[in-house]
């Protein structure tokens, strides 16, 4: 009797990382913004990235969502080349969801058609389904209630919130945050950060560029200091703020702390 011996099964490994950046070059012109990044987040971790301004921070996660083309290095995200000339944009964009600074909410939609807009017209969703998935959202970016309320008559950090809630309507597996709460009053600032941790606590990846040093220390698992497009040190926050070891970090953190 011929006995076949069962296929291999290579398990995946547990602690891959979701997001994989191996020294990643990008120059504008002359202008070398990232001079050879390489960092790893794993599933479920919130990293923070700080540094100073034009140091890169914004280029780097705009790479991460193939916003910016890099000029070599590799970008992987669940193992998905980000650079590969033939990558779909799309596939990748819902996996990866960013919000920026600008919100930009559709002004003349209530907050609930602004987070169900691109289910429906983008991945072409049944529309009670994505209804029911945003009012949901509402509710996880604590805004019950102001659903048929439209941007102008919601604050800076409600509108922020619901920017959010559209970027979670795609059920990305990573978010990239850069400087959300930058524009907004320290009230309203708070607000969304609480948002971005109970996101953090809920297992989200979490890539965050921030200035909230409070933020950083309290919710990320781990913090990086850019510095010329390059990363001078990055340490669990406990490590990184008590006890920097490079000068650069020191002298940054005097002067924001
Ligand atoms: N599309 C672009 N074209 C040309 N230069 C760019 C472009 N985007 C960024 N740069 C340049 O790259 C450098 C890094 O910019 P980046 O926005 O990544 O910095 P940052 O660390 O996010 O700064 P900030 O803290 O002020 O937001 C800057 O010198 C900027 O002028
Ligand atoms: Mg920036």
């Amino acid at each position: 009797m011929n006995v076949i011996p069962p296929p291999t099964i290579i398990p995946p490994t547990p602690d891959a990382p979701i997001v994989s950046l191996r020294a990643v070059f990008k120059s504008f012109g002359a202008n070398n913004v990232l001079q050879g990044i390489s960092l790893d987040v794993a599933k479920g971790e919130t990293i923070c990235i700080i540094g100073p301004s034009g140091s890169g921070k914004s280029t780097l996660i705009r790479c991460i969502n193939a916003l910016v083309p890099i000029d070599s290095g590799s970008i992987q995200v669940q193992g998905i080349e980000v650079n590969d000339p033939h990558l779909d944009k799309l596939s990748l964009r819902r996996r990866v969801g960013i919000v920026f600074q600008q919100y930009n909410l559709f002004p003349h939609k209530t907050a609930l058609e602004n987070i169900m807009m691109a289910p429906i017209t983008v991945l072409k969703q049944e529309k009670a389904e994505v209804e029911a998935r945003a009012r949901a959202l509402m509710k996880k970016v604590r805004l019950a209630g102001k659903e048929d309320f439209y941007p102008g008559e919601l604050s800076g950090g409600q509108q922020q919130r619901v920017a959010i809630a559209r970027s979670l309507a795609m059920r990305p597996d990573v978010m990239l945050f850069d400087e959300v709460t930058a524009a907004l009053d320290p009230e309203t600032k708070k607000e969304v950060l609480v948002t971005i941790q109970d996101l953090a606590k809920d297992g989200m990846t979490c890539i965050v560029v921030t200035h909230e040093m409070g933020f950083a220390r309290e919710v990320s698992n781990h913090v990086y200091l850019t510095e010329h497009g390059l990363i001078v040190e990055h340490a669990p926050p406990a490590e990184f703020f008590s006890n920097p070891k490079d000068a650069r970090t020191r002298e940054f953190l005097s002067q924001v702390l």
